[in-house]
């Protein structure tokens, strides 16, 4: 049995399933669709929902209603409150467009490799904080908060071992701009518990404090949820997972789904960690959205309840 005496009374779930997830959809969802997605992930209980992306809508297509959707929830039930769900940005066009929205929160992204810059930002590694720089001075010059993500921290499909210290590297600069959280990505799910204590260690070395990170399993070689723990026992309380494990990257095309949001929540909920999720609510959420979607959601949590549900 895990040594639950120093772990945290509480965590912090930050659901993307509706933008990570989303974004990496064969179809488009339609936009009434992610409407009720959104509304309803809130309604089980997740604190923090990141909605969607201010991306060129040529580059991610299934996201080009990203406006479209945030006028949605505004005019719905959560009115003005849907201005505080998080949405990516990557540069100062996308930061115009979620300021013209009234928006309050985003998350830049950018990549630990030379490859994955050139693929998913069209940049080099040096030139994406130039991108970012001035993003992130104006988007808090509004007022906004600002979380960065940090992608391939643990493995590159192109490059293969990504060192630490690039990695530390390119999470410090990227803090340093100005973000609030730095969530490390293991964006093709390569990752081993033993890396990921490795990497935190790391970071703190490098004057970031476990309140300041966050991290970002994908579970491609089934191992996000151990790296969780390995996670929450490091001493990390935020932890990016998605509903019905839902999920992938357009430009990291061995990269498969997400830590399933349920899968989590399970876990923690069975080391007595509260995470003010409604798991029965989540998981009716997770099977709507296998209905949408018109195949079944890879998470077993998602699988196991749905069928005690039926029963
Ligand atoms: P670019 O083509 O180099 O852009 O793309 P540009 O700056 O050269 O501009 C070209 C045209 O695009 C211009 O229009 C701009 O206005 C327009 P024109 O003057 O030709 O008419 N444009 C935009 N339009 C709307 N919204 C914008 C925008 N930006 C420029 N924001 C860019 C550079 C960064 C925009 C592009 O590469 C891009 O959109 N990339 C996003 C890719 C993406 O969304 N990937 C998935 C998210 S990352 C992820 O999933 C990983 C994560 O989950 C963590 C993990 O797992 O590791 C976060
Ligand atoms: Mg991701």
């Amino acid at each position: 049995m895990a040594d639950t005496a120093s772990l945290p009374d509480r965590v912090t779930i930050y659901e993307v399933g509706a933008r990570d997830g989303l974004q990496n959809e064969n179809g488009v969802v339609p936009v009434e669709a992610k409407a009720e997605f959104v509304q309803r992930l809130l309604a089980a209980g997740l604190p923090v929902v990141e909605a969607t992306s201010f991306v060129h809508p040529k580059w991610v297509p299934q996201l080009a209603d990203a406006g479209e959707l945030i006028t949605l929830l505004c005019d719905g039930e959560l009115g003005e409150a849907a201005r505080d769900l998080p949405v990516l940005v990557p540069n100062e066009r996308g930061l115009d467009r979620a300021l013209e929205l009234g928006l309050r929160h985003i998350a830049i992204f950018g990549s630990a490799t030379e490859t994955f810059a050139k693929r998913n930002l069209n940049s080099s590694l040096d030139a994406q904080f130039a991108m970012f720089e001035p993003t992130v001075a104006r988007a808090r010059e509004a007022g906004m908060d600002v979380r960065a993500y940090v992608s391939m921290c643990f493995g590159d499909p192109w490059e293969g071992d990504v060192p630490i210290d690039q990695v530390v590297r390119v999470g410090r600069a990227l803090h340093d701009l100005g973000a609030s959280q730095l969530s490390l990505g293991d964006t093709i799910g390569v990752g081993t518990a033993g890396h990921v204590t490795e990497l935190l260690t790391a970071f703190n070395e490098a004057g970031l404090a476990d309140d300041d990170l966050a991290v970002h399993f994908h579970d491609t070689y089934g191992q996000a949820l151990a790296n969780a723990l390995a996670a929450l026992q490091h001493g990390i309380t935020t932890f990016d997972a998605s509903a019905g494990g839902l999920g992938g990257c357009p430009y990291a095309e061995s990269a498969t789904g997400n830590l399933a949001t349920e899968d989590l929540v399970w876990m923690l909920h069975g080391l007595g960690i509260e995470t003010g999720v409604d798991l029965t609510e989540l998981v009716r959420t997770s099977t709507w959205m296998a209905g949408v979607l018109g195949r079944p959601s890879p998470s077993r949590v998602v699988n196991a309840l749905s069928g005690r549900m039926r029963a």
